[in-house]
């Protein structure tokens, strides 16, 4: 049912759906290889996602050395469903190294990048294009004249940020706004029950500026699915983060507790605990679809049915308690205990009374039909 729901992505007319499709791992070449799978067992994790009403799709052209695209251009075509789905791809990851220009975030690379992305996706136009990291040194003027240029030119319908300081997609946004330029509308951001970090800054400045927070990883790369255990030498089970998946990653205390608070509260709701996690991530304030990754038609199956429930909100208080990370440094200037302290002392202060008309109004399901 949850599935059926659309949403407009950011402060845009774009209809999406609230779990998207990751494609990381469709496609057994380059950086993603080690999980990566073939197009035939890609087939049935599209085809799942499509059946259950799903049409917000993320790819990248570095993913598998481009190979996600290649398979989900035939994938696309082969199900004839080309205007149906959302389809989001991103650049600034070398695609030759050694030549300057074959990454980072300029205009020359930007447009040989879509260039080369619209061959392998079978299409004359992306609908979502996003840069995919900060390159420190591309001018923000540039990228936003350029994405704006293939708006106009019919190639890209919306544009998008990835992985940026929060500081550099406000200069973006306000700049498109002073001189007109097509509007950035999403930004897709890791989140998820074991990284909070973007609620420092990205998901206030998203709200703020009307950019829809995509959420990548929300299951933590598989941890929060419950299959992994704690081991001695970090942690034990079969999946992406087994072996040498999660090389460089030291689990914490906080992590493993976190986990049980996660197993607990799915046993109460006898849900899995991904599922859980996914309902947490994806109902957060600020968030617009939380980007499901999966390695077989029955793992998504599982996960689509993550909004199939409401998350109550004494368990939701317990997921908050357990992997809240204590703001440090100024930010604790911003909490409400700091406020109530010594900002607005002995008054209760709010931004609007409840029931004031927000500027933009969505429809919410539990409007009349
Ligand atoms: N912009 C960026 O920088 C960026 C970075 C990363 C990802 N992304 C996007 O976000 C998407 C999702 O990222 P992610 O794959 O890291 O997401 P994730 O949801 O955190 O992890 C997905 C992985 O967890 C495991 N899993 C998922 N559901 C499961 C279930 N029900 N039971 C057991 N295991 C399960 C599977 O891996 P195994 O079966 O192999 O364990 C699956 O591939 C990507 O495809 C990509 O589109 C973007």
């Amino acid at each position: 049912m949850s599935m059926a729901h659309y949403y407009l992505l950011g402060r845009s007319g774009l209809r999406v759906s609230r779990l998207a499709l990751g494609t990381m791992n469709f496609g057994t070449g380059g950086f993603h290889a080690a999980y990566g799978k073939t197009e035939d067992e890609a087939r049935p994790i599209f085809r799942r996602y499509l059946e259950a009403g799903g049409n917000f799709i993320d790819t990248a052209d570095f993913y598998t050395a481009g190979e996600s695209e290649t398979i989900l251009g035939n994938l696309v075509a082969e199900a004839g469903v080309r205007d149906r789905v959302v389809l989001t791809t991103k650049f600034t990851n070398s695609v030759d190294p050694g030549d300057p220009n074959a990454g980072g975030n300029g205009r020359k690379h930007m447009i040989r990048a879509l260039e080369a992305s619209l061959r392998r996706l079978r299409t004359d136009h992306v609908d979502l294009f996003l840069l995919h990291t900060w390159d420190r040194i591309t001018p923000v003027e540039e990228v936003m004249r350029t994405f704006d240029d293939l708006t106009r030119a019919g190639k890209i319908r919306y544009a998008g940020l990835s992985d940026v300081p929060s500081w550099y997609a406000a200069r973006a946004q306000t700049l498109a706004e002073a001189h007109s330029l097509a509007p950035l509308v999403s930004l897709q951001l890791p989140y998820s029950l074991v990284d909070r970090t973007i609620e420092l800054e990205h998901v206030a400045m998203g709200q703020t500026l009307g950019l829809g927070i995509t959420a990548w990883s929300p299951l933590g790369s598989g941890f929060l699915t419950g299959k992994y255990r704690r081991a001695d030498q970090g942690l034990s089970g079969t999946g992406r983060l087994s072996g040498d998946g999660a090389a460089g990653h030291a689990w914490t205390e906080r992590e493993w507790e976190l986990l049980a608070a996660l197993e607990s509260v799915a046993g109460e709701l006898g849900r899995p605990m991904a599922q859980v996690a996914l309902n947490w991530v994806a109902t957060r304030p600020g968030i617009a679809s939380a980007i499901v990754g999966a390695s077989s038609a029955e793992q998504l199956d599982a996960n689509l049915a993550a909004l199939d429930f409401e998350l109550p909100a004494e368990s939701r208080e317990r997921l908050d308690a357990a992997s809240a990370v204590p703001p440090g440094s100024v930010y604790r200037m911003f909490t409400p205990a700091y406020q109530s302290w010594l900002v607005n002392p002995g008054v209760k202060v709010a931004d609007k009374p409840a029931g004031y008309a927000p500027a933009v109004r969505n429809w919410t399901p539990g409007d009349a039909a």
